[in-house]
């Protein structure tokens, strides 16, 4: 087995981190894997198990115990033309997007042994296949070795209004309660004492605020083939 090529995209929630790099996948034909969505689906396990609620958030720390319970996998869906998860055989791709799995899941993704958990699977997946990766720690933690690493920025007044346009049910929030999750989400993700989200010194920062996304991807395509 032989690694591959590596492309590891990190930054804040809601920066449109994995449209860019579902884009770069499809560009460069990588696997593209939402490391995000795999600590969504070990909160959606914590949920349906009854073992966290928001009630219960610190709670977080007995999902531990049901580690070998879950099988995290991807399956490409080809008319959507992406890699979707599953969380033991039942596609979730959709219900790790829920309000109650977006408030819980920073309080498991600070818990050492589950992102132990999940950082090995990752570094596997790279096996045999060229990836896109986009998270919090790829570039930091899960890749250090990289071929390149991109760190998205964007204002968060510009990324919570993204997200709730984005939200088909917008009776169930409000555009300031949104801003304020994600702020919230921001200071959990950097200030956690196991992988902090940081900007890594060989990361080439990109700002996703202000610019189309054709714009956008245009840059970033030209770094990616003058590096890869
Ligand atoms: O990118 P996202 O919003 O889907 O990520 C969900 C949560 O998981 C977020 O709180 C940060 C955390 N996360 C992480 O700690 N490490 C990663 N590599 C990816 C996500």
């Amino acid at each position: 087995m032989e690694k591959g090529k590596i492309i590891a995209i990190d930054g804040f929630s809601s920066t449109g981190k994995s449209t860019i790099a579902k884009a770069i996948a499809r560009e460069l034909n990588f696997l593209h894997v939402d490391t995000g969505a795999m600590y969504r689906a070990v909160t959606l396990y914590g949920i349906q198990e009854n073992i966290i609620s928001e009630n219960d958030k610190e709670n977080a720390l007995q999902i531990v115990n049901h580690l070998d319970e879950i099988q995290i996998t991807f399956r490409y869906n080809e008319s959507e033309n992406q890699n979707e998860i599953y969380l033991n055989g039942q596609n979730v791709e959709n219900e790790i997007r829920s309000i109650s799995v977006t408030n819980l899941v920073s309080y498991v993704a600070k818990i050492p042994e589950i992102r132990s958990f999940l950082v090995e699977q990752q570094r596997q997946l790279a096996w045999n296949h060229n990836i896109v990766m986009d998270g919090r720690d790829i570039g930091s933690v899960v890749f250090p070795q990289a071929d390149l690493k991109l760190f998205i920025t964007a204002d968060a007044q510009v990324r919570a209004q993204r997200r709730f346009n984005e939200m088909e049910d917008k009776s169930e929030t409000t555009l300031e309660e949104v801003k304020a999750n994600l702020i919230q989400r921001d200071e959990l993700d950097s200030g956690r004492e196991n992988s902090p989200l940081v900007k890594c010194d060989d990361a080439i920062e990109i700002d996703n605020s202000n610019v189309s996304q054709e714009e956008l991807m245009e840059n970033i395509m030209r770094i990616v083939q003058s590096k890869i």
